[in-house]
This record gives C-alpha cells, sequence and structure tokens, in this order.
C-alpha cells in the first residue's frame, strides 16, 4: 500500500516527459482533490496515510489516462478560473491563467459602476462572462460562442455558479445580422481564437489533441479576424464610453494596436501577463 505522498512521487516521475515538476504536482493535487473530494491544502495533513484500495486504482487511472496526454481538467471534468470551479470538456479552452488577469482588470475598472452591460464574444466555457457576473452583480451580461456544446457548458457554468447570463449561440463574422440594432454595451471582452498554425509547432501535444482547435486556431493569412470583427461590432454597439478589452497573441500586439488604432480607437493600453508577454489591450472609441 502507498500513502499519498508515494501517489505524489509517482505522478512526478511518471509524467516527467509531458510535465515539469511544478506543473506535475498541481496535477496531483487536482487529482488527489477530486479523489478525496477535499481541498488540496489537505495533502499537507495527511500526506503519510495510506491510500485506501478504491483510491488507488482511481490514482492510477487517472495516471495513465494524463500519460496519454488528457488534460487533468478534462478528466475531472473541471477547471477553476479566477476562484471559481467550472464545468469542462473537450468542445471548452480550459480556462487559462492570463485570461483571468484580464477579467482582474475589468473587474478592478467597473467594481464601482452602476448602469453596466457587457458582451463576452467566444465564451467558451462561460469563464470571463460568468467570472465578471459574479464580480459584478450590477452588469448585465451577454456571451455568445459559436458552439452549440460550448454554450450548453456554460449554461450549466452559469446555473452551478447562481449567475444569470444571456447566452447566444452564434457567429461572430455574421454579427450584423443578428445584432439588434439598438444594443448598447458598456465593454466588450474576447478572448478569441488567436493561434497561427505556424505557431502549432512550439505548442504541446496535449493541447492540440484534446482542446478544440476551433477554440485555438485562425488562419495564417488573417490571424487579426475575430479582433477586426470585434472591433467592428463595437464601433457601432459599443457605448461612447464603452471600452474594449482583448486576449491577445503575444507575437502579434503591434499589429493588434494598428489595426484598433486604423479602426479609429484610441486611449490604447497594452499589458503584459505574469510571464511577462503582452497579452491584454484595452482600448476605447475616439470621439
Ligand atoms: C480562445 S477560446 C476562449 C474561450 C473562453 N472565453 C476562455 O477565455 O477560456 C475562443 C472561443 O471562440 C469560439 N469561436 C470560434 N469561432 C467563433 C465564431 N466564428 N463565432 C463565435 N465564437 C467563435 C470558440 O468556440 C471558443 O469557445
Amino acid at each position: 500500500m502507498k500513502d499519498y505522498k508515494s501517489w505524489a512521487d509517482e505522478y512526478s516521475k511518471q509524467l516527467a516527459s509531458l510535465y515539469d515538476a511544478d506543473e506535475s504536482r498541481q496535477i496531483f493535487l487536482l487529482a488527489y482533490s477530486f479523489i478525496r473530494n477535499k481541498k488540496a491544502v489537505h495533502y499537507a495533513l495527511e500526506r503519510h496515510t495510506l491510500v485506501e484500495d478504491g483510491a488507488s486504482i482511481q490514482f492510477l487511472h487517472m495516471l495513465q489516462e494524463l500519460q496519454r496526454g488528457r488534460p487533468i481538467q478534462h478528466i475531472i471534468g473541471e477547471a477553476d478560473f479566477y476562484g471559481l470551479r467550472f464545468k469542462v470538456n473537450e468542445h471548452t479552452l480550459i480556462p487559462r491563467p492570463e485570461t483571468e488577469e484580464l477579467v482582474d482588470w475589468i473587474i478592478q475598472e467597473y467594481a464601482d459602476i452602476r448602469d453596466l452591460t457587457i458582451l463576452d464574444i467566444g465564451t467558451g466555457s462561460g469563464c470571463i462572462a460568468i467570472s465578471l457576473a459574479k464580480h459584478l452583480p450590477n452588469a448585465r451580461v451577454d456571451a455568445l460562442d459559436i458552439s452549440k456544446e460550448a454554450i450548453a457548458v456554460a449554461r450549466e457554468n452559469a446555473v452551478q455558479l447562481g449567475v444569470p447570463v444571456n447566452f447566444i449561440q452564434a457567429d461572430i463574422l455574421e454579427w450584423d445580422s443578428f445584432m439588434q440594432d439598438s444594443q448598447r454595451y458598456t465593454v466588450v471582452v474576447s478572448n478569441p481564437p488567436y493561434i497561427t498554425p505556424k505557431e502549432q509547432a512550439g505548442m504541446h501535444s496535449n493541447v492540440l489533441q484534446y482542446e478544440p482547435h476551433l477554440a485555438l486556431f485562425v488562419e495564417e493569412h488573417n490571424p487579426l479576424l475575430f479582433y477586426d470583427v470585434a472591433a467592428d461590432l463595437a464601433k457601432k454597439h459599443m457605448e461612447s464610453h464603452g471600452a474594449l478589452f482583448f486576449e491577445i497573441n503575444q507575437y502579434l500586439a503591434e499589429q493588434t494596436v494598428d489595426l484598433l488604432r486604423k479602426k479609429g480607437f484610441g486611449r490604447l493600453r497594452l499589458r503584459k501577463d505574469l510571464n511577462h508577454a503582452a497579452r491584454m489591450i484595452s482600448a476605447k472609441q475616439i470621439l
């Protein structure tokens, strides 16, 4: 019989070719928390406790799935984002820490604003829209995605987390055909697909194999397509004092700034994420 610490060591050893030591440890703690139905901090208290057979079998099965490259969030069906727990599956991007920084930026700027309408373009699991609705309770939040399956997951997450979000299944490239003329937003936010096929080479195989390509990739010849379209939408449907917030491709930061400038946006603010990559941008319309 192994104790919990031995399972933690086994995970680090067996996953060394896929993940670095920190990542393996985080993965083990997620597995531990799921199997034990306890918070990860509890591990420190019982690391030398022997693991009973049923739990050992679960640790082993999870390890085998992980070795095949399946992300832990898909195995346990959940991911943490901005202090909330979201259901995720193969149709939704696993929420990333850098996106939490974008959400935090908006929450800091709009915490004291009363009348707030927000549109989240490409909502996926709903992590941006739902976190904003949770922390900005005065906001009315719409969230849009082309994927029927992603919208179903996002709806479940909103119900589970107890926030009202209006979900729309639609293709943002066709926004002009479904947006009501009178609709106005204070904040238009998006983390759209922004990875070019050339960048695939440098990506982790488990991302390529298990995460939805619809959520990740854009065509090489038009990598800023979604920013272009979202900016056009914002020009028509954003309140005059409103702002755009985009997560961006760090390698295309300058081009994204240029695109927004050309479209008549100003007050551009580019921000780096915790890894010092230019990852977020905000802009307002020049009146
Ligand atoms: C990078 S993911 C972001 C998901 C989520 N907002 C997040 O930050 O984790 C991009 C999302 O855009 C959606 N998407 C792709 N093409 C779209 C389109 N033409 N119209 C609307 N949504 C689209 C994908 O289904 C995916 O959920």
